[in-house]
């Protein structure tokens, strides 16, 4: 017999249907609760609230698990390509050798964008920041290529764009914004190699391609592919499921993604281990301004809406930070920070009692700084990793029939009904 949760109100008892998914989690489908029973829910935050069925990521935050179709990150972390895991999350499985290589040559015939854009690049004012020019690049993007079309086939190929051209588009911004001549991509290079080639070569000084490099970024953008129902990526599915184009949509997951309680805590992580660096303030001051209930500041790149462990990204990206200095032979002092923070934090009873640990945010922007990423540039580069899940999601979203509008409730707390009072009455 399936099983119901029971529901009693004001004497009334109703049975709701208990949704199991594959991994056990289970969920009370409350679809039919407001017209049975005239109540809502209210879940501010929606920190208990399934907003879909989904078959793209699975994430166990108390055990710290993390998967991509059935996939643990850690494997694909350690033996795929980030182009190898966009297709796994966008088409549900792992390419076939032929598939592989006609999604690498889809993404080399893809890889510019229309010249006239350029223009827009130039336009923006030099100190704007690098989250908004992409932000409003992705839905101008609408005006140069088509909507997306019905086909699979042609879906399939607005996903490549996509996937492409974010790429070329971050290159383009961070050449502009510097004043330098654009670097176009080389259909010799692997996605990875061809997008640090296009930030850093340049005709005074060429660009070496370092292949312990490349498998960095490789990591770095799998780590960040997907994470299923994150405040971007609801933005996307929020946004989408009103059928605005596919452009629209992901300009507002961009948007979303650059809060620095989101992705943008890449950026602040690192302006705070440098203020702290340049200040001399002690990683124990620190931790206790965290603490202190009259002080807004937190501790960024720490707790997470769902982990309530040690986020596994992040521990292959502390890995990381390790790996990528000592083969660039660069110490960075930061690093000795973030490692002495994380100490204490993990230490104290305030973390502990309230599970919070290092995100993936934590240790990322360090590998991003031996890399030679621009600080403004952080959030980007977290912004192209997590395309494909955001594509997933929107295609999951779109194939669904029952796509729903997204269209959420409120608890009215205003004023009751009262008279307009005209202005003349009025002191
Ligand atoms: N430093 C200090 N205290 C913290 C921190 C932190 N980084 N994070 C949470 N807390 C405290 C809160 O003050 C709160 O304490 P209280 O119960 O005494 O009021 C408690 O822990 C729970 O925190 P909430 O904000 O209610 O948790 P929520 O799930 O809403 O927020 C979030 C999660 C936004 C990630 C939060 O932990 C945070 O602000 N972290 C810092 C920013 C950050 O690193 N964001 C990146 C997240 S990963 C990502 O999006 C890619």
């Amino acid at each position: 017999m399936e099983e119901t949760a029971t529901l009693i109100l004001e004497g009334k008892s109703y049975e709701l249907p208990v949704v199991v998914g594959t991994e056990g989690e289970k969920g009370i489908d409350i679809t039919t609760l407001r017209q049975k029973t005239g109540y809502i829910t209210l879940d501010p935050g929606y920190g208990n609230t399934g907003s879909c069925i989904s078959e793209i990521t699975f994430m166990d935050g108390e055990k710290g698990i993390l998967r991509y179709r059935g996939i643990p990150v850690e494997q694909l972390a350690e033996k795929s390509t980030f182009v190898e895991t966009a297709f796994l999350l966008i088409n549900g499985r792992l390419p076939s050798q032929k598939e592989f290589i006609s999604t690498s040559v889809a993404l080399n015939d893809y890889s510019l964008v229309h010249e006239d854009m350029q223009i827009f690049f130039q336009n923006f004012p030099r100190r704007a920041h690098p989250m908004g020019i992409l932000s409003s690049m992705m839905n101008a993007l609408r005006s140069f290529y088509p909507e997306l079309d019905n086909t699979l086939e042609e879906a399939n190929k607005t996903y490549l764009r996509l996937l492409s051209k974010i790429r070329t588009m971050a290159a383009m911004s961070y050449k502009i914004s510097n004043g330098q001549k654009v670097v176009y991509p080389r259909p010799d290079f692997s996605y990875c190699a061809n997008f640090l080639n296009m930030m850093f070569d340049s005709p005074v000084k060429p660009y070496n391609v370092d292949p312990d490099l490349v498998q960095a970024l490789n990591v770095f953008w799998i780590l960040h592919a997907d994470h299923e129902q994150n405040c971007s990526t609801a933005a996307v599915r929020v946004v989408g499921s009103g059928r605005v184009n596919i452009y629209a949509a992901l300009s507002a997951g961009v948007a979303a993604l650059w809060g620095p309680l989101h992705g943008g805590a890449n950026q602040a992580v690192i302006e705070m281990l440098m203020e702290i660096e340049k200040s001399g303030v002690t990683v124990d001051e620190v931790v206790k301004r965290a603490k202190a209930k009259d002080d807004s500041f937190r501790l960024m790149g720490f707790g997470h809406r769902v982990y309530k462990t040690y986020d596994p990204r992040a521990k292959i990206m502390k890995k990381m930070c390790d790996t990528v200095l000592s083969k660039l032979k660069t110490y960075d002092p930061l690093l000795d920070i973030a490692k002495r923070l994380e100490e204490v934090a993990l230490t104290d009873s305030y973390f502990i009692d309230k599970n919070l640990y290092p995100n993936v945010d934590f240790y990322s922007g360090i590998v991003l700084r031996a890399m030679g990423i621009p600080i403004n540039m952080f959030t980007v580069m977290f912004a192209i990793g997590r395309l494909p899940g955001w594509l997933a999601q929107w295609k999951e979203g779109a194939e669904d029939p029952d796509w729903k509008i997204s269209r959420p409730r409120q608890i009215y707390m205003g004023e009751n009904v009262r008279d307009y009072i005209p202005l003349s009455e009025r002191k």
